[in-house]
């Protein structure tokens, strides 16, 4: 036995294997479908982006920003910080980068401070300013897929890496029917994968003005102060940084207390509350069910008005399957024209669990039909690289043995793999120009030509 040690992958993070990934492609390949046929495009950004972006779009209070992020300074150079402990002078941080003057060698290190991404609407936003989209026709309609990094503390359906599809419509209008065309087009997805029991749970939380939702905040603030004592520690310090995730508690001790506080829908102002209204009558008219849920508030700064989740089942508690809202503004705070924007992400790996549950099988959803070639001698070889060749062309899966194998182990590998038909090619067959066509199921054979096997195949 080796004594070295062996590799595990990091903590929250996992491999994804087939046939699983088979159920992974069959959901991203109904995004691209779903999404495109509403007229998004697909957008990729990049992986890692300044820690800045980050901190200003999702906000420096929240817990992705304020604990969960995989942050690096570019050059990595903390090794030599670390060594230099002690003697270091100067630390001047800006915004985005540091310098560091040591004391000893007088050497100054300068580098930017980056992250995973824990989210893309702030990148997809920054893409919208760095590529002048404001110029293309309005609104612009994106998609992406890809992984997310956030240091949560790992269990079901959450992960350190996870997967996002998301969608985002930026543009001059904040017309209720782009809100209720996004969502439309979300539950759409969902059917079209037969994903059965969602719940679409809308709120609005107005804007950040005195008659809206900064009024509300200090008036919950002022209800929830009074109520203190009878509270958790997480909601104390909440009332604090941020009274309106106090609404997110699942202590059950808080939720009698909770449905007694100030319900925000009593304190939008009236355009918002008339933005609400709208977003919820284009809904009707298109059909989409939802449920109002006044505790709904997310927790990124950037939203405001329409927020959304949508709960999926045989999760347990992440069931949340995808969230979004409206972020009016938020280009604007990263440096670009007053624009305004809506978005979702849905996590792909509680997507994929929640099918699991529902008994949707991962080989069902790419398999084709598995041909497996049993060979026998070096000349029917050369025939059956042609026959493999000619099927994959024509749409087969095929299954060719790099070396030999004796007639009922070949026969074992194809059953075992799953095939349904094995081709078997020995002299017999290559003298007569008939190849054998066994069903694996019932053991039957058949002699078929080459050209009658794909006919025969196809009609299958
Ligand atoms: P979010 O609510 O932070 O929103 O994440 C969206 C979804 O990603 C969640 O509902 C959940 O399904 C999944 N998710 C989040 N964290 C994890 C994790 N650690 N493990 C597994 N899945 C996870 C956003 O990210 C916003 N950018 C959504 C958005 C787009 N809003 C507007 N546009």
């Amino acid at each position: 036995m080796s004594t070295k040690a062996k590799f595990q992958a990091i903590r929250g993070t996992r491999d994804l294997l087939p046939p699983e990934t088979a159920l992974w492609n069959s959901v991203e390949q109904t995004a691209h479908e779903v999404f495109g046929r509403f007229g998004y495009g697909e957008i990729r950004v990049p992986i890692f982006e300044p820690t800045d972006l980050f901190a200003r779009a999702v906000g420096g209070n929240t817990d992705i920003v304020s604990k969960e992020m995989y942050s690096f300074p570019d050059p990595p150079i903390w090794l030599e910080i670390l060594e230099k402990v002690g003697t270091i002078k100067d630390v001047d941080r800006t915004e985005n980068t540091f310098s560091i003057k040591d004391n000893l060698s007088n050497r100054s290190f300068m580098a930017e401070i980056l992250s995973l991404r824990p989210e893309a609407t702030a990148s997809v936003c920054r893409a919208y300013i760095e590529n002048n989209m404001q110029q293309l026709p309005q609104p612009v309609k994106l998609y992406y897929l890809g992984p997310m990094f956030r240091r949560e503390r790992p269990q079901k359906g959450r992960y350190r890496q996870f997967y996002q599809i998301g969608a985002e419509v930026l543009g001059g209008t904040d017309a209720p029917t782009i809100d209720a065309e996004l969502l439309e087009m979300l539950m759409s997805f969902f059917a079209k994968l037969n994903l059965s029991g969602t719940t679409l749970d809308i709120n609005s939380i107005g804007h950040s003005a005195d008659n809206c939702r900064r009024g509300y905040v200090a008036k919950l603030k002022s209800e929830l102060e009074k109520v203190k004592d009878k509270l958790g520690s997480d909601s104390q310090r909440r009332i604090d940084t941020n009274p309106l995730r106090v609404l997110d508690s699942k202590l059950e001790h808080e939720q009698p207390i909770i449905a007694n506080l100030p319900k925000i829908a009593d304190h939008l102002c009236d355009d918002c509350r008339a933005h609400y209204t709208e977003v919820k009558r284009h809904l009707d008219l298109r059909g989409v069910k939802y449920r109002e849920n006044w505790r709904l508030v997310r927790g990124l700064d950037y939203y405001m008005r329409t927020t959304f989740e949508i709960i999926a089942q045989g999760l347990g508690s992440q069931n949340a399957v995808c969230g979004g809202g409206r972020y009016d503004g938020l280009v604007e705070l990263l440096g670009g024209p007053p624009t305004k924007g809506i978005g979702f992400a849905i996590g792909e790996d509680r997507l994929i669990l929640s099918l699991l549950e529902a008994g949707q099988s991962p080989q069902a959803a790419s398999r084709s039909e598995l041909i497996y070639i049993a060979w026998m001698g070096q000349n029917a070889y050369t025939t059956a690289i042609r026959a493999a060749q000619t099927l994959r062309a024509a749409g087969f899966r095929v299954e060719l043995p790099p070396v030999e194998l004796k007639f009922g182990k070949a026969l074992e590998r194809a059953d075992k793999l799953g095939a349904r038909h094995a081709l078997i090619l020995g002299d017999n067959e290559l003298a007569s120009g008939e190849w054998t066509l066994k069903t694996l199921a019932d053991g039957s054979q058949q002699k078929l030509t080459a050209q009658a096997l794909l006919e025969y195949l196809r009609k299958l």
